[in-house]
């Protein structure tokens, strides 16, 4: 998957920009708020994915425009596409000139990784934060989880709908059988496909997270339902879901939701054994991150068969020069596009094109 060229025009701040990638390193650097971001965010759009930084079409478009149109050329499996987008109050994409009935159409068919200043949240927010990026990872290798993810959570919804009745009207409690069947069966289905995807994840994660650190520290990453139930078979989780929302119902009934599930479950990320959200550092949070997404890619590349581009958007800052040496050498068989303010130490080591962003436009540089 390579971008070979990307254009914007009243999207956030930019202005009719024309990016010709390169096919291994973009750098795209400029001072604070001239619109590097804008430029990651307008090229993670094609995914399909909701961007990173809101889930609000109107903040993306530029205030004084009616609407914002960006439009990129990729290849995959060598082939070459033109995906075109218009954001009004909603997006409307289309791929080789023919309409997309929704931006979720794009998942698949143009894929990259972002690492971004929010993706820390995957090691300090809370663990819906660690469940959301998870599930936007597998969902983006496998479409049919968003699908099941969807109607795992709004048979929860309903779920919770009847508990609220069960408290007023005194139904009883055996009305909840034919829901705690149908969400034990779709949660066991959510955490085999989250199993699957950590097994896959965890020692690329690992290994990466080696090479950043120097193997100065021991990166773990593992699944709490694996942890507290020890189980991997989905017929057995069915049971272990069912038997605990069975087991849950008056304590569900008192709180007036469903507390526990593959809704609430988390992922637990150590370094030498000690939680990283608790114990680490900000130069091992953000390395632990990093390891996360371009484990996430590797994983990508193994299922797809195609390596994704990879985004990274203020990646360098807090990490030291070592640190940031083995991340230009680990990406060299990638296409990257990095965001920066100082693009001088990667010019050092990098071949590629350079572009500099200045309010809202961008030119291209000679290295
Ligand atoms: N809807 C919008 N309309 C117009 N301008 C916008 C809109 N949304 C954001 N901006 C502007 O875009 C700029 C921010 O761009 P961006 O986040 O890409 O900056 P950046 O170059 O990445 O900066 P930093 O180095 O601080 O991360 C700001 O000047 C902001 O005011
Ligand atoms: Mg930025």
């Amino acid at each position: 998957m390579k971008v070979i060229s990307h254009s914007a025009d009243g999207f956030r701040n930019l202005k009719n920009t024309d990016i010709q990638a390169h096919p291994s390193m973009n750098i795209i650097f400029g001072e604070n708020g001239q619109g590097k971001t804008n430029i990651i965010e307008s090229i993670w759009l094609f995914t399909g994915c909701y961007s990173f930084r809101t889930h609000k079409n109107a903040e993306l478009v530029c205030k004084n425009s009616p609407f914002a149109r960006s439009q990129l050329v990729f290849s995959s499996n060598e082939r070459e596409q033109t995906a075109q987008m218009k954001i009004t109050k909603i997006k409307e994409i289309k791929l080789n000139g023919a309409d997309c009935t929704s931006p979720r159409e794009m998942i698949g068919k143009f894929s990259c990784v972002v690492f971004s200043p929010s993706t820390l949240s995957i090691i300090q927010g809370a663990p819906g934060e660690r469940r959301r990026l998870t599930d936007v990872a597998i969902s983006l290798i496998k479409p049919n989880y968003a699908v099941l993810m969807s109607r795992y959570l709004r048979t929860l919804d309903q779920r919770n709908a009847l508990i609220k009745k069960i408290s007023e009207k005194s139904y009883p409690l055996s009305t909840l059988d034919a829901w705690d069947e149908a969400l034990s069966t779709l949660g066991a289905a959510v955490i085999s496909y989250r199993l699957d995807y950590i097994e896959k994840l965890k020692e690329k994660a690992a290994a990466i997270y080696g090479g950043i650190s120097s193997s100065r520290e021991k990166f773990a990453l593992e699944y709490s339902f694996l942890k507290s139930k020890g189980e991997t078979d989905e017929k057995r989780i069915k049971e272990i879901l069912f038997n605990d929302l069975v087991a849950s119902r008056e304590a569900d009934l008192r709180r007036l939701y469903t507390a526990g599930g593959p809704h609430s479950d988390d992922l637990i990320i150590t370094l030498d054994g000690g939680e990283a959200r608790a114990y680490g550092s900000q130069g091992q949070k953000r390395s632990c991150a990093l390891a996360l997404k371009l484990g996430e890619a590797m994983v990508m590349e193994e299922v797809t068969g195609e390596a994704p581009v990879v985004l990274l958007d203020d990646v360098m800052s807090e990490l030291d020069e070592g640190r940031q040496r083995f991340i230009l050498n680990y990406l060299d068989a990638w296409q990257v596009f990095i965001t920066c303010c100082d693009p001088s130490a990667l010019l050092r080591s990098e071949t590629g094109k350079i572009f500099e962003v200045k309010n809202g436009t961008v030119e291209e540089k000679t290295v």
